[in-house]
């Protein structure tokens, strides 16, 4: 048996899986962002340890036979915050978590450095991790002084779980502090920030062992053994992992919190110019490309909250026959927006508003505001040399049979949809624990998926939908001045 606990923005889950990738039970416990200003976005690390606590005591009480069976358990999370440890792993400050902007000026500092993006292959944006503590060192140089070290949400974990500081290379591509090609830290990237390697915790490939369960754990949960915990990844390499996205040419969409635009390399194919993050994947000798959006299904959760309706509700209103576009236009840039546009300070807007714009209307456009979005990072991909021609959805925003229409639609492609299942982040990690275990090889463990259907465009729709697209395009370009 395994385990895969994903530490998520706005939860833990946690699953078990059986020797056939069977998952047997799965538990999700919540958690709290704080947003004490605009830009802002923080959580307690504690909370993390928490949730995941409560879902392996939960699935303990329900599963607890199969439970005592695990052999090895995985990792996956929320990527570049940063949790800053003082020499008695005491947290000294709240996590600034990806969707955290307070940092815009010491990224667009580091970032006028050439050195940033010839080792990391990236742009510094205002998330990854790297500004962040930059910012404590500007702001709250009392806690830059004490901190001992520096990790990354699920390692936090990791050191609740083995007493070990190990980070794997896919999450660690996102800190601006590792050199993305040779897979190791670049001395004179921390250098210029002020840190050290000491500073860092150790690195593994995703699939590796970083160390064993503590024994307190495995008396909790009444295991028989110490179960090994594999590196894991960060929560985009893992939900590849999950869906088989590992060979070039494979690509997959998130719509969750954030939106993502994910497909495989197997080389390192580095393009700041294009805002794409070009990381490492989770197993050794590949890498990936992605472009985010910060706010996707997050966007309709904020026009639920105002409606009152749940976005379920919202999509269903929509009807089951995808619409002509609705002319009236949303940019999602509710905490600013990374691919393509890097813009931390620009906020989101409704553009075209007129008299027979009503509730469904503004959720059509919503809707399409964040699939447009997400066209921009296709061809930011496609500027980068990265090209598909079909992919899979995951995340909660793919369970809109409306909004994967928008989506086929406005991108022109077929679009996936997995077998019932979760083959989330959580599952990723499971599998990269099998695989650390087992040491069997990749194209054995991580396969894809069968594919329950498939939802192509409408090809009626698809020249207006491209028209449409072709409008939002100007848009970022219009309110950029006024709204930055
Ligand atoms: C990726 C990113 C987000 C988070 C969400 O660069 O910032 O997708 O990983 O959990």
């Amino acid at each position: 048996m395994f385990i895969g606990i994903d530490i998520g923005t706005s939860g833990v889950k946690t699953l078990l899986m059986d020797e056939r990738q069977h998952i047997i039970a799965s538990s999700h416990a919540s958690i709290d962002i704080s947003r004490p200003h605009s830009g802002w976005s923080e959580q307690d690390p504690e909370a993390w340890i928490r949730a995941t606590k409560e879902t392996l005591d939960t699935l303990k009480q329900s599963h607890g036979s199969q439970l005592s069976a695990v052999t090895a358990m995985g990792l996956s999370g929320q990527m570049h915050g940063a949790t800053l440890l003082d020499k008695q792993d005491k947290v000294l400050r709240p996590c600034m978590l990806w969707n955290d902007t307070r940092s815009s000026v010491e990224a667009a500092a580091m970032d006028a450095n050439p050195i940033f993006q010839t080792i990391s292959g990236n742009i510094v944006f205002p998330g990854f991790t790297a500004p962040k503590v930059a910012w404590v060192k500007n702001n709250e140089p009392e806690i830059f002084s004490q901190i001992h070290k520096v990790l990354l949400p699920k390692d936090y974990v990791r050191l609740w779980l083995t007493g070990e500081y190990v980070t794997d290379m896919s999450d660690a591509s996102g800190t601006s502090w590792l050199d993305v090609e040779k897979r190791k830290w670049s001395p004179e990237l921390l250098a210029a920030c002020d840190m050290s390697e000491d500073q860092m915790p150790s690195l593994v490939e995703g699939s590796e062992v970083s160390g064993q369960l503590r024994d307190e754990l495995v008396q909790r949960w009444a295991l028989s053994i110490a179960p090994v915990v594999a590196g894991g990844a960060g929560d985009n390499a893992a939900s590849a992992c999950g869906l088989g996205v590992v060979d070039e040419g494979q690509a997959f969409i998130s719509l969750g919190t954030s939106g993502v635009l994910f497909a495989a390399n197997s080389r390192y194919s580095p393009n700041p110019k294009s805002a794409v993050h070009a990381f490492c994947h989770a197993i050794p000798n590949a890498w990936h490309q992605m472009g985010v959006i910060l706010s996707a299904a997050d966007s309709l959760s904020w026009y639920s909250k105002i409606t009152g309706l749940s976005p379920q509700a919202l999509t269903e209103e929509l009807g089951t026959e995808l619409q002509s576009p609705s002319g009236l236009y949303f940019l999602p840039y509710l905490a600013g927006e990374r691919t393509p546009h890097n813009d931390a300070s620009v906020r989101g807007a409704f553009i075209g508003m007129d008299h027979s714009h009503d509730r469904k209307a503004l959720t059509q456009a919503v809707l399409e505001g964040v699939i447009f979005a997400i066209r921009d990072n296709m061809e930011a991909l496609a500027a980068s040399g990265t090209q598909f021609t079909e992919l899979a959805a995951v995340g909660g925003g793919s369970r809109s049979h409306y909004w994967l229409k928008i989506l086929a639609t406005a991108l022109n492609m077929p679009v996936n949809i997995p077998v019932k299942g979760d083959f989330g982040g959580a599952f990723g990690a499971a599998r990269l624990a099998m695989m650390a275990a087992t040491k069997a090889s990749p194209s054995v463990v991580l396969s894809s998926p069968a594919i329950e259907y498939r939802i192509e465009p409408v090809s009626a729709l698809v020249n207006q939908y491209d028209a449409s697209y072709q409008t939002y395009k100007q848009l970022y370009p219009a309110i950029k001045n006024v709204l930055s």
